[in-house]
């Protein structure tokens, strides 16, 4: 797959591949990402990101169609992820996203660029008609994002996460593709 699309200057979005792994190592190593995410190991090992790496590539290979991007900066090194990893194409209508940046590019903007440009892409390209994200309640900074870009707040999930033995509050966002165009 060769697909790149262009976030912003300096910014790209391509598929997931072998020589990421030092990235993902090196950017998954604190607990940054993983304090508000919750299907990102810590500590982050080799093993995680061989498997996930693979994962991808396999998927990828088996849809025909990218659906998880490496968010690359402009020598393509890759300092985030946004992707709907799940999704199987042409047995649903919708997806769920996630997506990480990488610490040292937090509030620039660029997470509200990079999950304008995927959602442009699920409903152009993949031809999908709903989207959803899932934050924790206390993730004001990923609840941003959306809500820039169009997400609706659907609902608030009471004790609707186990994180680190704690049962945590999140909230439900969606957007559907006439919501856009
Ligand atoms: C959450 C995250 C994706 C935000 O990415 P980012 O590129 O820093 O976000 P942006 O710069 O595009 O900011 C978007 C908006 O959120 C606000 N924001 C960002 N981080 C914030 C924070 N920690 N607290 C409050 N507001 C925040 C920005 O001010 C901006 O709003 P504004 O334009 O009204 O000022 C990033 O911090 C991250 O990857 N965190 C760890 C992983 C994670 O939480 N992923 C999402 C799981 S649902």
């Amino acid at each position: 797959m060769s697909l790149i699309i262009t976030v912003r200057h300096g910014v790209h979005l391509s598929g997931i591949r072998v020589t990421d792994k030092t990235f993902l190592l090196k950017h998954l190593h604190s607990r940054d990402v993983y304090d508000t995410t919750l299907n990102i190991p810590h500590p982050y090992t080799e093993t995680d990101a061989d498997w996930w790496i693979q994962k991808r590539i396999e998927h990828t290979r088996r849809l025909g169609q990218e659906v998880s991007f490496a968010i690359r900066d402009d020598e393509a090194r890759l300092i985030g992820v946004v992707s709907a990893d799940s999704l199987q194409l042409g047995t649903t209508h919708r997806a769920e996203i996630g997506y990480w940046l990488a610490r040292p590019w937090w509030g620039q903007g660029i997470m509200t660029d990079a999950v304008r440009t995927f959602v442009r892409y699920a409903f152009t390209d993949l031809h999908l008609r709903r989207l959803t994200a899932h934050v924790f309640e206390s993730n004001v900074g990923s609840a941003r994002v959306l809500e820039k870009n169009g997400f609706k707040l659907e609902g608030r999930l009471r004790k609707h996460v186990s994180k680190d033995g704690q049962l945590l509050d999140g909230r439900l966002y969606g957007l559907l593709k006439e919501d856009l165009f």
